[in-house]
């Protein structure tokens, strides 16, 4: 109940800036509003949303909701989506990254595997912002250097990330979960409203199918098996539409059924998304078939096919024999 009152004066404040927009409402705050039947959120939010209609008239400002769902200068003309060319990033001293160059393409799913230590999950970071290198150069498409982007920038221009440990909201619906992240004119007045277009229905019901959770639609995200639950994960990253998905260790602690189905569903997504997949399961990289990349300390050992690189003696020594 404390963190209710602590909301409350967080929002009091909120509403004392003549231009807060509904969404200065973290998800996390909906969630607990629909959660708790909070009379009063929904009240303030009413007036927020009065107020940002009055903003309407505001000739001066372009509203995020107004913008291209992608960043226009998005340019994959090349049929390149992302370039990490001579990229290096030391942690005291120690080289994590070591001038790496990866180049992925429009629609492709590319499977990086490693061991520990190898600078996966840094290579990850620096892609979305979260680390920025010492050295080299970071593009989305030929026209958006990354490097001179923030965190929130890069997403917005479709860079979606999956954390290995799934973060959806328990208490909501699948549905829910998947309606509060989507993309473009959704905004949480509508959420209260119930008021969804056909258009973006149809979307949640083409993620629901692609997910493979229609007939968990209603069930609350809370009472998903693990699988599932990183499945609808990957579900509420595509209702962003991203352009590029990045994916940490998918299918970590799931069952073999789970696995299989992970990789379809991984599958099913390239085409219309650029796909990263890091991976420690060998038979999971196997499943996929794509072209995989052999990280070892900071740089691309090996690139190829899985037999390519099973075959080959540099990654045999350092990685499958180990
Ligand atoms: N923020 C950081 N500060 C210091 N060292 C780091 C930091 N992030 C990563 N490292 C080091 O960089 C190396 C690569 O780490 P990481 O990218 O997590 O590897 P992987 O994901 O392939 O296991 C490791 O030796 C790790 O200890
Ligand atoms: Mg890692």
């Amino acid at each position: 109940m404390s963190d209710l009152k602590q909301l409350d004066a967080d929002l009091s404040r909120q509403m004392n800036s003549a231009s807060v927009l509904t969404s200065q409402f973290t998800d996390q705050e909906v969630a607990a509003s629909i959660y708790n039947k909070d009379a009063g959120f929904t009240a303030r939010l009413a007036k927020q949303t009065r107020d940002n209609v009055s903003q309407f008239a505001r000739r001066d400002q372009v509203f995020e909701f107004l913008k291209p769902a992608h960043n226009p200068l998005l340019d994959t003309r090349h049929n390149m989506l992302l370039y990490l060319e001579g990229v290096s990033v030391s942690f005291d001293g120690f080289k994590a990254i070591n001038d790496l160059n990866l180049y992925i393409k429009e629609g492709e799913l590319r499977c990086i595997i490693g061991p520990n230590g190898a600078g996966k999950t840094t290579m990850m970071d620096i892609i979305t912002g979260k680390t920025k290198p010492d050295t080299g150069q970071v593009w989305l498409g030929s026209k958006l250097n990354l490097l001179k982007m923030d965190e929130a920038q890069i997403a917005n221009a479709g860079v979606g990330r999956k954390f290995q440990k799934p973060t959806v909201f328990e208490c909501l619906s699948v549905w829910q979960n998947l309606e509060l992240s989507m993309s473009g004119t959704r905004s949480v007045w509508s959420v209260f409203r119930a008021k969804l277009s056909g258009e973006q229905r149809d979307e949640i019901e083409r993620v629901l199918v692609l997910i493979g959770l229609q007939e968990q639609a209603a069930m609350d995200a809370g009472s998903l098996s693990h699988g599932q639950k990183q499945w609808l994960e990957i579900g509420m990253l595509l209702m962003q539409k991203p352009k590029l998905l990045l994916v940490d260790e998918p299918v970590a602690g799931m069952t073999h059924q789970e696995m299989d189905r992970t990789a379809e569903l991984l599958n099913s997504l390239a085409g219309a998304h650029s796909v990263v997949v890091v991976e420690h399961d060998m038979d999971f990289v196997r499943s996929i078939a794509s072209t995989v990349s052999v990280l070892h300390q900071g740089s691309v050992l090996a690139e190829g096919s899985m037999t390519d690189i099973q075959n080959n003696a540099k990654v045999k020594q350092v990685y499958l024999g180990e």
